[in-house]
């Protein structure tokens, strides 16, 4: 026997964050706090998002789809840059670490999801695009079908070492923590688009801890983070259990795909879309 799919009002705590009330008094608070946060700080958590009933769903869907994982290797440096042997050894720029990544692709999740259901949901794009500010024209679900909603694995010992994101924002759904480390630290506004302010970078990663700030996120947050100016890793889980965060894509265009290279690395394959794609963006010369 099988048992229905959770409603959205199942999954998400509608009455504590009424996404499905965009006209309420209410959705209009929770947005002037998400956008407070997102400006000062470049994070907001929304705890609880995820009623805690559902969460034993999307661990067992987590655990349902986490063999199909891709794991990749890379040792790259806080601004996935290459190295730069003009400047000191101790420069940011010139320290490599180990990442592992272990991603489900979006093409592993059954047709009654609870994550992609949150993430088609109707009410919950909109919520995030305006906790971002980000324009109307310029703010879509991602077009690429093994990429638009994907679960991060982490086994004992993973984690994310220290790094500032290339892209503008991410937003994530925790689903299951390891026993023990996997906090998130984050270092607000560490750099800036003017300053990289290398000696503060240097700084905490020779182990200052006073820019440093610790999340200890539980399954159900749902969180909202810029990591281009913030200084951010994932201490190493430890323990039996497996750390499981959904990670929502977005794109500022519709349709979007990632490229073949970045596609094989991430999820060890790619579909007859991506090669498509490819072959139209050389068509036309454009570099990306
Ligand atoms: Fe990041």
């Amino acid at each position: 026997m099988t048992t229905p799919p959770l409603t959205i009002n199942e999954l998400i705590d509608l009455e504590r964050y009424p996404l499905d009330r965009p006209d309420s008094d209410e959705y209009a608070a929770l947005l002037s706090e998400c956008r407070a946060h997102l400006r000062s700080e470049g994070c907001m958590v929304v705890s609880g998002f995820v009623r805690p009933e559902a969460i034993e769903v999307l661990v067992a869907e987590a655990d349902r789809v986490a063999g199909a994982a891709h794991r990749s290797y890379n040792d790259t440096n806080i601004y996935f840059s290459a190295d730069d042997e003009s400047l000191p050894k101790s420069h940011p720029r010139r320290r490599f670490y180990r990442r592992s990544n272990a991603f489900v692709p979006a093409d592993n999740f059954r047709a009654d999801s609870p994550l992609r259901a949150i993430y088609e949901w109707a009410g919950f794009m909109p919520f995030i695009r305006a906790a971002l500010e980000e324009p109307e024209d310029r703010f879509f679900r991602y077009g690429d079908p093994l990429a638009d909603v994907i679960i991060n694995v982490v086994d004992a010992g993973g984690g994310f070492p220290w790094h500032f994101d290339t892209n503008n924002y991410t937003v994530t759904l925790a689903i299951q923590n390891g026993d023990a480390g996997g906090a998130f630290e984050y270092c607000p506004g560490l750099r800036s688009s003017a300053d990289e302010n290398v000696p503060g970078v240097q700084a905490v990663l020779d182990g200052d801890r006073g820019p440093v700030r610790t999340l200890d996120l539980q399954p159900g947050d749902l969180q909202i983070f810029r990591g281009r100016y913030a200084l951010h890793r994932v201490t190493p889980v430890e323990g039996d259990r497996t750390r499981y965060v959904g990670i929502f894509s977005y794109a500022d265009a519709p349709g979007m795909v990632a490229r073949v290279e970045r596609t094989r690395q991430l999820y060890g394959k790619v579909l007859p879309i991506h090669l498509e794609r490819e072959n139209a963006r050389r068509e036309d010369m454009l570099a990306d």
